[in-house]
């Protein structure tokens, strides 16, 4: 059996508002995204997700949904969504595309129901507790603001939950119509071609009856691991059996937001479950071999013996970029070496591939309530003084040095970290040991993580340098296939590894 596409394939994250804006109102947009699938083709990328492009009052860019099934004005039209799919399935790219399951806007007509009356027939749709008005329900606290979880509303007298903005009320799954309506708007995405999804902190969508409180002074992040309910795990089953009803193999994958790669492993079910469950604990290692390891070592022991395939991540749209966090360029080149060769499936954030740093935002251009702004600065593609959108007036200020780190300046650069990214997914592609073969951990000098991956006689081994001075890792005669810094490809390993460095051996 081949492995299905989702395992092998590695994943393109777009975050639309700032990919490319074509229409001069310095947003991103739909038709930014397919203008640009000729670069995501050269580069190599097997699909792409989408954050959300869905109608949206914008509280949290998006992940306030007020329309599931409508593309916001800002970005487009469903026609131009469909066109997207149908370009990007012409060249052999899938299309997935977020889904925001836990809470909806407070502008989406269900909430705007919900909250009209006590006995609106949608009142069940959120989560509602009586009073009193001076004490929440309970001691959750919600993600941005820090403050109560809860929000008094003085037109019904009842409080309302939600686990992010209040502008983000949270969906009652434990009522049958949500649960209805809410497969609805998958069928409306999977009846329109996609691939599958990715989907928004789905562990919280099960919430107890009782929400009881959390065991007291934990920090928002501490919080993050209570919310992991048995009943998820049912909803989930039922997702996926909407996403199996289709032909062509859609997939799930979740954003379960639980620091803890035994629970996260929970989420695969028995392969009746997600797809995939993204493994965040990595984006907080530091660049550190036995932090790394340590962290590569749960994901063998946890993940494996359930057959549950891993996925990899270094950055996305709402963590500093792993240029900024790494601190290098020799460091961001040596960690794409690593996600791109640990078993399982890679996610890459567009603008890492340029070795993007966070934009510096000033205090007086802050938009977003959960301070992510420097991350989801606007992609550069030339050098021109609007980096090839229409209009230098771009909703955030670009990430620094645009007119080198653009795609134009890196791909007439051949030793560019640009350069580097496709030679390495060129060499996943070539090889089944990389997309999808056995991984073993080696020995080597505690800076060092290496390992070798193969699958019948395809065989690659893997070293990466942490240290700040080359080291020695002695392997027999192989030859580089792929080093971070572009040096002695082609040629026979010598034996030693570069400061901040990595290679693919063969
Ligand atoms: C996780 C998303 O990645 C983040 O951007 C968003 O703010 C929250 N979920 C709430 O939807
Ligand atoms: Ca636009």
């Amino acid at each position: 059996m081949p492995a299905p596409w989702w395992q092998t394939a590695v994943v393109y994250q777009i975050y639309p508002r700032s990919f490319l804006d074509t229409n001069g109102d310095g947003v991103g947009d739909l038709e930014g995204i397919r203008s640009k699938l000729d670069y995501l083709t050269w580069l190599g990328v097997d699909a792409i997700w989408l954050s959300p492009f869905y109608t949206s009052p914008m509280a949290d860019f998006g992940y306030d949904v007020a329309d599931y099934c409508n593309v916001d004005p800002l970005f487009g039209t469903l026609d131009d969504f469909d066109q997207l799919v149908a370009d990007a399935h012409g060249r052999g790219i899938r299309v997935i595309v977020d889904w925001v399951p836990n809470h909806t806007s407070d502008q989406h007509p269900w909430f705007v129901e919900s909250r009209s009356s006590r006995d609106n027939p949608k009142r069940d749709w959120y989560v509602w507790r009586d009073g009193p008005a001076d004490t929440p329900p309970n001691n959750w606290i919600a993600n941005f603001t820090g403050e109560s979880a809860w929000t008094w509303d003085a037109a019904t007298s009842a409080w309302y939950l939600h686990l992010f903005l209040p502008e983000q009320p949270d969906l009652n799954w434990n009522n049958p119509e949500v649960i209805a309506a809410m497969h609805d708007t998958l069928r409306f995405w999977l009846d329109r071609g996609v691939d599958g999804f990715r989907m928004d902190v789905v562990h919280a969508i099960g919430k107890g009856t009782d929400l009881a409180d959390m065991p007291p002074d934990l920090n928002r992040l501490e919080q993050t691991l209570f919310h992991d309910y048995p009943r998820t795990h049912d909803l989930l089953r039922d997702i996926r059996r909407v996403l199996d009803s289709y032909t062509g193999d859609r997939m799930a994958v979740g954003e379960v937001y639980i620091l803890s790669t035994a629970r996260v492993a929970e989420y695969y079910g028995a392969g009746d479950e997600l797809n995939l469950a993204f493994n965040f604990p990595p984006l907080h290692a530091p660049w550190d071999a036995a932090a790394w390891g340590r962290r590569i070592e749960r994901v063998v022991q946890e993940l494996d013996p359930r057959g549950a395939w891993p996925t990899w991540v270094l950055s996305n749209h709402d963590v500093v970029r792993h240029r900024t966090r790494y601190g290098s360029e020799a460091r961001a080149r040596a960690a794409a070496v690593l996600l791109l060769t640990l078993r399982g499936t890679p996610f890459l954030y567009a603008g890492e591939e340029l070795g993007l740093e966070d934009a510096v935002i000033p205090a007086d251009r802050v938009v977003d309530p959960g301070g992510r702004d420097g991350c989801r600065a606007p992609i550069p593609w030339n050098s021109d003084d609007s980096h090839g959108w229409p209009t230098t007036e771009t909703w955030l200020p670009f990430p620094p040095d645009p007119a080198h780190r653009s795609v134009a300046a890196l791909t007439d650069e051949p030793s560019s970290i640009l350069h580097l990214y496709r030679r390495l997914l060129a060499a996943r592609h070539d090889s089944p040991a990389l997309q999808s073969g056995n991984f073993a951990l080696l020995n080597g000098p505690d800076s060092v993580i290496a390992f070798e991956r193969s699958a019948g006689d395809d065989r690659r081994v893997i070293v990466v340098n942490f240290a700040a001075a080359q080291v020695a890792v002695p392997l027999g005669e192989l030859t580089v296939e792929v080093s971070s810094d572009g040096a002695g490809e082609g040629a026979a390993y010598s034996g030693v590894v570069p400061a901040s460095g990595a290679v693919i051996l063969r």
